[in-house]
């Protein structure tokens, strides 16, 4: 159990008014939670402290060679007026081990959790109430040693950063238009695609932009040795209803093992429509497109929820997801998620966990 020291800011900021969109990751709270590390010491002086810029050495690893993690969950305010989060046990075992995959120490469960309640519970104002909205709760870690060479640092910082938010993509729920990128690769099997880490990220942008310039929310990543098989969106997991069987492509090794991604498959699976996790190619997809039995596709991920995919671009093929609208499992997903979440559906999963 940890001992955590909470400073209240003398300078509380104006909370974001019920007209405020909440742009995703613009508005910060109040406070922020920080732990240190030292070899030889371990994990020592959790606090919550008012939200500030760090203090950084110019040399600190984590500037020169990206040793840093970070995890996304949210926090959400039930009717009743109770904070409650999804699934933290899953952010924060995928946490520990991407921590394993990039040398970083561990961070036990148990004080994990309780950190993020200690900083929600300080800024628990801050989580929003209108529909659609959350409080998006970031914690990373940062390689801090003032040293150039290779190696694992013998510091870190963990820092837990909040942000109320509405939805991710601009579109909303409304259908968004995905390019199927064939020229860069994310990541490939024995990489590091399956840690959440911002190397994963840097390397999709020269695509986002790409797309974006397109006309194109977001992209699509193909394997990355035979350019052919299906992994995710980057910032979601990706499905797809064929012919009746959702499938979405099997966790090997270089795609995220997303919660929402789990979670989806827990409730198509409750609600009897056959799933399948397996390689899935791009060729299977369009010919699904062409010959009318790609039924929807949606992505699904802690920021963007359920986003349903209205139209998808591969080399010069659009390929129209049906009439381009809200498929009805993509809408059944996100309402049953959000119901869950927000306390209005009965939890009989085990996945809410009441800050308090
Ligand atoms: C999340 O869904 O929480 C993510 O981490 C995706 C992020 C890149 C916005």
């Amino acid at each position: 159990m940890l001992d955590i020291k909470i400073e209240i800011t003398k300078n509380p900021k104006v909370l974001p008014g019920a007209d405020n969109p909440l742009k995703f990751g613009t508005i910060f709270t109040d406070h922020m939670f920080l732990m240190n590390y030292e070899t030889g010491k371990g994990w020592y002086d959790p606090r919550v402290i008012p939200y500030q810029p760090l203090n950084l050495e110019p040399s600190a690893m984590v500037f020169h060679y990206g040793q840093e993690m970070f995890e996304g969950l949210k926090a959400y305010k039930t009717g009743d007026g109770r904070t409650l989060l999804f699934r933290p046990d899953k952010n924060i075992e995928r946490a520990n081990k991407t921590n394993r995959r990039i040398c970083i120490p561990e961070i036990p469960e148990e004080d994990f959790l309780q950190a993020i309640k200690a900083v929600v519970k300080t800024d628990e104002a801050w989580v929003p109430t209108k529909e659609g909205t959350s409080l998006y709760i970031r914690p990373f870690i940062i390689a801090t040693d003032p040293f150039l060479g290779v190696k694992p640092s013998e510091r870190y910082l963990f820092i837990i950063i909040l942000s109320p938010v509405g939805a991710y993509y601009p579109e909303g729920l409304n259908p968004v238009k995905i390019w199927i990128e064939d020229e860069y690769v994310r990541a490939v099997k024995g990489g590091i695609g399956e840690a959440k880490t911002g190397a994963n990220y840097v390397a999709s942008l020269k695509s986002q932009v790409k797309a974006h310039d397109e006309g194109y929310s977001q992209v699509l990543w193909l394997d990355g040795v035979h350019r052919k098989y299906i992994e995710e969106v980057g910032a979601m997991n990706i499905f797809f209803k064929i012919n009746g069987t959702v499938i979405t492509p099997e966790l090997n090794g270089s795609i995220l093992p997303g919660v929402t991604r789990d979670s989806v498959l827990v409730l198509c699976r409750e609600w009897g429509l056959p799933t399948e996790e397996r390689k899935i190619s791009i060729d299977e997809v369009y010919e699904a497109a062409q010959n009318g039995t790609l039924e929807e596709v949606w992505g699904s991920g802690t920021a963007a929820v359920i986003s349903p995919v209205g139209q998808l671009r591969w080399e010069d093929n659009i390929m129209q997801v049906q009439d381009g609208g809200i498929g009805p499992i993509s809408q059944r997903l996100y309402d049953t998620i959000t119901g869950i979440q927000l306390g209005n559906i009965e939890d009989t999963h085990g996945w809410i966990v009441e800050v308090n």
